[in-house]
């Protein structure tokens, strides 16, 4: 079983805070160095050889995500997937058309349409999720009711970053479709973490994070297009295309792959990490998680004044939870009192003025730092 000790993780901290910015163990680190090491002693050599190297990652990661090789490539992370989505399809909007949001969006994707789109004429119509958050098969409804004639594209987080909630995203995809509306996925928090199977989904565009939950080195991520659009996603970085040494599978891949120099290692990382996930029983981690999230949910909401983010409990299905804290609590206060004194790290935040908590749960964490967090926010809220 994976413990603390496969990570470099202080012992110092009861880190409950994988979610951010996830968290790599060793062999996954050794791996990535492995290539770097090899990139040093020929840098020519292994610059002439990556587009095969890079094509053997593809299939990988296109083989675990349930799609083809051609129609994903590896990002360095999922606000450049967005941005990337966000500029090709700002351009085609006319004034006044509408992309579809909910109010439990990442600031800074939302902060990416504004640039490329909003600045052009384009509007941004936001949904409201209520807090604590209905029913998951409520939510269709809730965003849907957004759509209106002048609804061009719906962008919206399959994990939400701020709130920990799943939104029902396969149903949401497949009215879209039917109207015509563009589809743009923000799986920041999905790879390794809950089922994903993009051919399935269908969504035209879906960028995601490897190094989140599946514990890849950081600047590891992906960005899948929908073969029917490719030709519309241009790159954000425009570097040789077509006349990179490339193997030129298609002008998507030519795009988006060389960016001019940057590390490789991240990317080719991938294919070693959905092995050592395979081998370490992956589903086992995770149930384990899951379990681990679902107590420490029934201590915390046991403290009076605090609530859980779901009204309906089953819908707790992830390895982060999310818990409602007193109107009026000072988040700053808390968040430092639970690392000044607790040595805690974890998300302490107001969203939408909410007081909010949300910990994270991986193959590093223990009982012990949930029991932790429970005794000291139970102190903090202690009459
Ligand atoms: C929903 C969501 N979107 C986007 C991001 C940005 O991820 P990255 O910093 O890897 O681009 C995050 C990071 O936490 C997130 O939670």
């Amino acid at each position: 079983m994976l413990t603390r000790d496969d990570f470099f993780l202080r012992q110092d901290i009861r880190f409950l805070n994988h979610g951010s910015f996830g968290a790599t163990p060793r062999v996954l680190l050794d791996e990535c160095r492995r290539w770097q090491e090899r990139m040093e002693q020929q840098p020519v050599l292994m610059h002439r050889e990556l587009p095969a190297l890079m094509y053997q990652a593809r299939i990988a990661l296109a083989d675990y995500l349930g799609c083809k090789a051609q129609d994903v490539v590896y990002v360095t992370n999922s606000t450049f997937g967005t941005n990337v989505a966000a500029h090709a399809i700002g351009r085609t909007l006319g004034a006044g058309d509408e992309i579809l949001v909910s109010d439990h969006e990442y600031g800074a994707c939302i902060r990416a349409w504004n640039t490329h789109a909003v600045s052009r004429g384009a509007v941004i119509v936001t949904a409201h999720i209520p807090m604590p958050v209905p029913p998951i098969d409520d939510i269709v409804d809730i965003i849907w009711a957004g759509v209106t004639e002048r609804t061009r594209v719906l962008f919206l987080s399959h994990i939400t970053s701020p709130t920990a909630i799943t939104l029902p995203i396969a149903e949401l995809v497949r009215r879209a479709r039917q109207r015509g509306i563009i589809t743009v996925i923000d799986g920041s928090h999905v790879p390794g973490h809950i089922p994903l199977h993009l051919d399935e989904l269908g969504a035209d565009i879906y960028t995601g994070n490897m190094h989140k939950w599946m514990c890849t080195p950081k600047g590891s991520a992906f960005l899948h297009v929908r073969r029917e659009l490719q030709d519309a996603i241009g790159p954000i970085v425009v570097s040789w295309g077509p006349e990179s040494q490339s193997l030129h599978h298609s002008s998507f891949i030519d795009e988006h792959e060389y960016l001019g120099t940057r590390d490789p290692a991240p990317f080719l990382t991938v294919p070693y990490a959905i092995e050592w996930m395979t081998s370490n029983d992956w589903p086992a981690v995770q149930e384990r998680a899951r379990t681990l999230v679902r107590w420490c949910m029934d201590e915390l909401t046991s403290i009076p004044g605090i609530t859980a983010m779901h009204v309906d409990r089953r819908d707790e299905q992830l390895q982060m939870g999310a818990v409602l804290l007193p109107v009026g609590t000072n988040v700053d206060d808390l968040k430092r009192k639970l690392y000044d004194e607790y040595a805690i790290e974890v998300v302490v935040h107001a969203w939408r003025s909410a007081p909010i908590i949300r910990f994270s749960v991986h193959a590093h964490t223990t009982q012990h730092d949930l029991a932790a967090l429970v005794a000291a926010v139970r102190d903090s809220f202690a009459p």
